[in-house]
Parts: structure tokens; C-alpha cells; sequence
């Protein structure tokens, strides 16, 4: 019999060994965004852009035919990388390979889902044994359904009930729409700079803190009647904003990832989300903890389990399927998952949800699958020991070199501030300051972007050139050997002679 939230007796499960120090990484960061930015040389950047043409020539080609019928040439938003997407052919445990035969450490890891490394023979083998018997999807109940919830709910501590959707960006929907259900509130709450995925009311505050609606173009304004979004790690913020709601509808939850918007890119006091959760029950919204990417990551008892603070609705995504595809899914208290009870009873008030292709046999078995893996491996501490190392690797480099840039991690969650343009925020306060901001946030993404490719032509992918996600595939030798192609592009920053 398993034991249920076995996770929060056994702090020591964690991917996390020490917390960072908040304060002290956020004076580095202002220190770093108040700087000039230091970018690559001009010589190293060009010899890194003719590397790609040379050594990288038939993904240029494929790219330029993709681009008559893909906008943009590549279909999702990660793989738009500078000077130009690359086309991957095979991808296995720790690194990737390109169309032209290039090899790569992967620290993408496809945004988050493959925390054992991509492809795993053992979980690839027996997806194949069930695709081979049930086919990927049939509408009907596949009992691999039941045992990843039962997985789920043995380690989640806030977990009485899960249900499978299609993505992260569908069980984020879901979960509001069960916070006014159940609440009968109205606003949502939500992080500033966070990103909940890419529905309508959700589209707001994304990416940096008081965006508010600047990135959700196509999007009726009036969507974000009942969206708010409140300042990352500043709880007298949530506390103003949650009072003042209390007199016009209410807050029907605070939606808010464990460690911090955007994967802990701005990190947040450790006691942080405690406060939230004394604010959410003082003033009777949900707490809704964004576990799409620290579920299982953080540890197989999540964010949650780590911080020993229980959300009411947890958000799934990326792991849940175990890097296959129709990965999402939302758990709670039973009291609350009840508005998702799925078939045609009437009576109780239902929070509409649907998906054709959710909880398909496929997603359900690679997702199971994969979270006994984690289980049997202790994979979720793994990669967090092969984050210690790289980000204790890079902040040598760092100090060797005598550089601005900051590098921090939760675990397996590895950040690499080389220009800080998540960083900034919208000073709607000082508005002339407005338009400089932005445009120094474009001269410094562009830069990132720069830093990107230089380590792409070094032979590591990260996301977006400042974030790395290590895998329990990562040995000590990889990160090692990781650390020498950093150390190459770090000797060719303006500067460093
Ligand atoms: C914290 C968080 N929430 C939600 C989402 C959306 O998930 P999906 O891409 O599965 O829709 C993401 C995706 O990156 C995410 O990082």
C-alpha cells in the first residue's frame, strides 16, 4: 500500500540542497541591470555567426524552406534561435544532434519535461508495448489514467483528486475557472512577469513584471476585466491588492509558480510562499501553485512538498506526461476538484473543461511510467545535484573573469543572468521612464540572443541563452565538460583580456 504524501515526512527528497539567497541574488541582479552590458566581442561574435554558416548549413537551407510554410519558419517558441533555428535529428539522454551532424549538450531539455534525459529507452520500449495493443487514443478510460493519479496523489501533498488535460495552458484555464465556482469571486491574481500559458485572461503580466496587456495583441481588453497581476516577492503588494478587491467582487485565487515567475528567473524569499498562503485563507481566495515545471523537478513531492506549503489547485504540465505529447492536468482538494467531475450528471454547477485528446492512453502510461521512474532513480535529486554543480561551475568562471553576470539555481533549474533582461519591470510610476526601459530591455535581449548562439556554436543549447535545465542523464563528466565551452565563451566577453 503506498503511503499517502509520503514526500512531506522526507524533506531530504529534495532537488534543492540549499536555498538560495534571495536578497543577496537580487543585489546582484540590480547591480547587473544597472550596469553597461557586456556583450560578446565584436571578432568572437562574428567568428561564432560564420561558424553557423559553415558548420550548420542544411538546417540554414531546411530553415529557409520552412519559412514559405511556417510563420517564422519553426512552430514553436523556443526553437527560434539566432542567427537561425537549427533542425535537431536525434535527441538521447544528455545531448542532441543537428541535421548537419553537430552534437550538443542539451540544457533545454525541451523546456522542462524530460527530467531523466530525453528518450529513455525503458519508458520509449514500453510506450511502444502500449501503442502496439491500444493504439495512442481511444476516448474511452485506460486504466494507466487511474495509476498516474494515484501517483500524483501519493506524492502531492495538496493532491486528493487529479484530472488530465491537454496542456499546462488548459489546466491554468481550468483552474480559475473552479476558483470563482467555487469562491463565487472574481478577481484572479496572478504574478507579475509570470507565465501561465497563453489563454485570454491569462495573458497578462507576462514575461516582466507590469506588462499588464502589452504582449497579449488579439486579446479584447475587456478580458482582463477580473485579471490583476501583483509584484513577485513583495507580499504587502498581494496584501493592497487583495483588500482592495475585497470591496469589488473579491479574489477567487492567487495563481503564482512555487519559486518565482518564469522558472525562478526573479527567485523569491523562501518564507514567501508561506505568507501567501496565511493571505489566501485570511482573505478566502484559492491558492493556485503553477507546478508545470517544478512538479516531480523540484522533487516528487513538487515546490509544495519542498516549502511544505499546500496549494488548494496545483497546475501540471511537462513532466506529467513525462515528455510525451498532451501534457497537463490540474489536482486539488476533493472539494474543489469536484467541479471537474467529467459525463453528463446535472445537478451541482460544473467548471466546463474538455480536450479530445487529453488523458489519451499514450500521455497517461509515459506519463506513469516516467514518475515510477523518478521514483526508482531518485532522479528529481539527481539533476538538482548536476544544477548545484554547473551553477557552482559557472560562478567560478564568473569571479575567474571578473564579470557582472549571475548565475543562481533551484535544483535542477539553472539561471544565467548574463544581461538581466527578465529583470526590469514597467515603471508605470514613472512614466517617462517608460520608454527608455524598453528600450533598454531590446538592446539587452538582443545581446542574450548573441550569448545564445555563442554557446549553441560551443555545443550547448539553453533556453533562450539565460536559462539551463539539467536532467538526471547530466553526469559530473557532462556538466565538466560543459563548464570548459562556457569557459571559451566567457574569454571572449568585451573586457576579459
Ligand atoms: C509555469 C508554466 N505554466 C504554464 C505553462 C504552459 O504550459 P503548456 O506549454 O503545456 O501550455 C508553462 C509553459 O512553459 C509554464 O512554464
Amino acid at each position: 500500500m503506498e503511503t499517502p504524501h509520503s514526500t512531506l515526512e522526507n524533506q531530504n527528497q529534495y532537488a534543492i540542497s540549499t536555498y538560495h539567497d534571495t536578497p543577496e541574488i537580487m543585489a546582484r541582479l540590480n547591480r547587473l541591470i544597472s550596469q553597461p552590458i557586456r556583450g560578446l566581442k565584436k571578432e568572437a561574435l562574428a567568428t561564432y555567426l560564420a561558424h553557423f554558416e559553415t558548420a550548420c548549413s542544411r538546417s540554414k537551407i531546411k530553415i529557409k524552406e520552412a519559412q514559405e510554410y511556417i510563420p517564422g519558419g519553426v512552430q514553436h517558441n523556443l526553437a527560434f534561435n539566432y542567427p537561425f533555428p537549427l533542425v535537431f535529428t536525434k535527441a538521447l539522454g544528455p545531448y542532441l544532434w543537428d541535421l548537419d551532424g553537430n552534437k550538443y549538450i542539451d540544457f533545454l531539455q525541451a523546456g522542462g519535461p524530460t527530467l531523466l534525459g530525453s528518450n529513455p529507452e525503458n519508458i520509449r520500449e514500453q510506450v511502444i508495448d502500449l501503442l502496439n495493443t491500444t493504439g495512442p487514443v481511444t476516448g474511452l478510460f485506460h486504466e494507466y489514467e487511474l495509476k498516474l493519479a494515484k501517483k500524483v496523489v501519493q506524492h502531492m501533498a495538496g493532491v486528493d483528486m487529479f484530472r488530465m488535460l491537454g496542456s499546462g495552458t488548459e489546466a491554468d484555464m481550468a483552474a480559475i475557472r473552479i476558483a470563482r465556482l467555487a469562491t463565487k469571486k472574481k478577481y484572479i491574481l496572478k504574478m507579475g512577469g509570470a507565465y501561465h500559458g497563453w489563454s485570454d485572461q491569462l495573458a497578462y503580466g507576462i514575461r516582466l513584471p507590469g506588462t499588464k496587456h502589452m504582449e497579449a495583441h488579439g486579446v479584447p481588453k475587456n478580458c482582463f476585466k477580473y485579471t490583476q497581476e501583483f509584484f513577485p516577492n513583495d507580499i504587502k503588494d498581494l496584501e493592497k491588492k487583495l483588500w482592495r478587491n475585497k470591496f469589488r467582487g473579491g479574489t477567487a485565487a492567487v495563481l503564482m509558480e512555487p519559486i518565482g515567475p518564469e522558472s525562478g528567473t526573479r527567485p523569491l524569499d523562501k518564507e514567501f510562499n508561506r505568507q501567501v498562503r496565511e493571505l489566501c485563507d485570511t482573505y478566502g481566495a484559492l491558492l493556485i501553485f503553477d507546478e508545470v515545471v517544478t512538479a516531480f523537478r523540484m522533487g516528487m513531492g513538487g515546490a509544495q512538498g519542498y516549502f511544505n506549503v499546500i496549494p488548494d489547485l496545483t497546475v501540471f504540465g511537462k513532466i506529467i506526461a513525462g515528455g510525451y505529447p498532451s501534457a497537463g492536468g490540474l489536482g486539488g482538494k476533493k472539494q474543489y476538484m469536484q467541479y471537474l467531475a467529467a459525463g453528463l450528471q446535472s445537478g451541482n454547477k460544473k467548471a466546463l473543461v474538455g480536450g479530445t485528446m487529453a488523458a489519451n492512453p499514450l500521455s497517461s502510461a509515459a506519463g506513469y511510467l516516467t514518475l515510477c521512474e523518478l521514483e526508482r532513480t531518485n532522479a528529481p535529486v539527481v539533476a538538482g545535484r548536476a544544477g548545484d554543480r554547473l551553477t557552482q561551475g559557472l560562478g567560478h568562471l564568473i569571479q575567474k573573469y571578473n564579470l557582472p553576470f549571475v548565475a543562481f539555481n533551484q535544483g535542477s533549474v539553472c539561471h544565467l543572468e548574463t544581461v538581466g533582461t527578465m529583470l526590469f519591470h514597467i515603471p508605470w510610476n514613472r512614466p517617462w521612464k517608460i520608454s527608455g526601459t524598453l528600450k533598454n530591455i531590446h538592446a539587452r535581449k538582443k545581446v542574450m540572443e548573441e550569448m545564445g548562439a555563442a554557446y549553441m556554436a560551443e555545443g550547448i543549447v539553453s533556453l533562450a541563452g539565460s536559462r539551463l535545465y539539467t536532467s538526471a542523464a547530466d553526469t559530473d563528466e557532462i556538466i565538466d565538460e560543459a563548464l570548459v565551452r562556457f569557459n571559451r565563451v566567457f574569454q571572449n566577453i568585451e573586457g576579459v583580456s
